[in-house]
């Protein structure tokens, strides 16, 4: 009998969402015979049972388009805010599920993703899963699809801000995005000549920065462009976050670690826009005229690379493929130049960051880019 496939798209959006709806609705379609429906706005639409047919339409004339036809949003199968109140909606999700007698899942996000399809598959349900966002950092894949095009925009403004960092000789703080992982700040700012490059990954003392601009000027070279993570964070900032984890883990009881949880949520919270308070830093410590540029949510906007269109259109026909031989509970990852099905336990609660000795940090050291060390 033809069978039915679920498709959703959750976490933050990204560019090649639609090529990857696309590939794996057209392919288990037209290939595979299969009916194909979409449910809306990540899991919430299948807690609340809100979904479209996707038919030969519906997939028809969206490959260019950035965002998502289906909708996406950061929603919990377990932890879900309805009408006011968190409710677990994991039972729903899984009545939903079977109201539409759907074969499998396929649902298509970021790390979050993972754990709440690991979730859905200990609750019984057959789920698939493809790899996106802009921050690189799923484990066990080389790449997912938004990333290119995240860093061809963020690379894009950093060609631009050099001309008005010359042109006032200034020194000019780019904030771009990345919590955890610093692939894009790594790779935007190695392809855009960034004069400094600030990771999550490796502790920054501003004092280093501000000598390495000093010496810039000194040298004739009178701008800087600097590269930051909106992870990023000063020694000071890491050895208490670092404190926190390891007092976390420590904890005796549960009360003790919702506490210290809450405290580094806490943090976390405090620090968005610290980028704000780092350009101030450094106006002061090299008494050179600093501005700031928030590229935020322009990099996860807009039609997506080529490269992207490619790499999430084969995901979702091999997707389609995998469904075809009724495989579930995997997550299809690019190793090498091949796409391997990787167990979702495997994936899920673990993140791909960038190691201190990565060969592209050493090739940034190696052209003189400072890293805040
Ligand atoms: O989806 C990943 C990401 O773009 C991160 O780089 C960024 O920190 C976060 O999403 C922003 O999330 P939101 O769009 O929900 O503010």
């Amino acid at each position: 009998m033809a069978q039915h496939i679920g498709i959703l798209t959750s976490g933050g959006d990204c560019p090649g969402l639609n090529a990857a709806i696309r590939g794996l609705g057209k392919a288990a379609r037209e290939r595979y015979g299969m009916r194909v429906t979409g449910f809306l706005n990540g899991f919430r639409g299948l807690a609340q049972d809100q979904s479209i047919e996707l038919d030969g339409a519906m997939l028809s004339g969206i490959l260019t388009d950035g965002g998502t036809i289906l909708g996406t949003s950061r929603d919990k199968p377990h932890r879900m805010s309805i009408g006011g109140r968190m409710l677990d909606m994991t039972d729903a999700v899984c009545a939903t599920y079977h109201r539409h007698h759907l074969d499998a899942l396929v649902c298509i996000g970021g790390g979050g993703t993972q754990k709440n399809a690991l979730r859905l598959i200990k609750a019984g349900l057959n789920v698939v899963t493809l790899p996106k966002t802009i921050d690189n950092d799923i484990a066990h894949t080389d790449r997912s699809f938004g990333y290119d095009t995240a860093r061809q925009i963020a690379t894009e403004a950093l060609d631009r801000l050099h001309s008005t960092a010359t042109s006032h000789e200034r020194v000019i703080v780019v904030e771009v995005m990345g919590h955890r992982a610093g692939w894009l700040a790594l790779e935007a700012g190695i392809a855009g000549g960034a004069d400094v490059i600030l990771l999550p990954e490796i502790p920054y003392s501003p004092e280093k920065i501000a000598s390495a601009i000093r010496a810039r000027t000194r040298s004739g070279k009178r701008f800087s462009i600097v590269v930051v993570a909106e992870g990023a964070m000063s020694v000071e900032e890491a050895a208490k976050v670092d404190s926190l984890v390891r007092a976390r883990d420590k904890a005796d009881s549960k009360k003790q670690r919702a506490e210290i949880s809450e405290k580094l949520n806490q943090f976390h919270a405090e620090h968005v826009g610290h980028t704000i308070r780092l350009s101030q830093t450094l106006e002061k410590l090299t008494g050179q005229e600093t501005r700031l540029t928030i590229l935020g949510h322009l990099q996860r906007g807009g039609t997506p690379s080529a490269a992207d269109r490619v790499f999430a259109t084969w995901l979702g026909t091999e997707c389609a493929r995998l469904l075809a031989s009724r495989q579930y509970g995997v997550m299809l990852a690019l190793q090498g130049n091949q796409l391997k099905s990787v167990s979702i336990d495997e994936i899920a609660g673990h993140k791909k960051l960038v190691p201190a000795e990565h060969p592209l940090v050493r090739c940034g050291r190696l052209v003189g880019t400072c890293f805040g060390d």
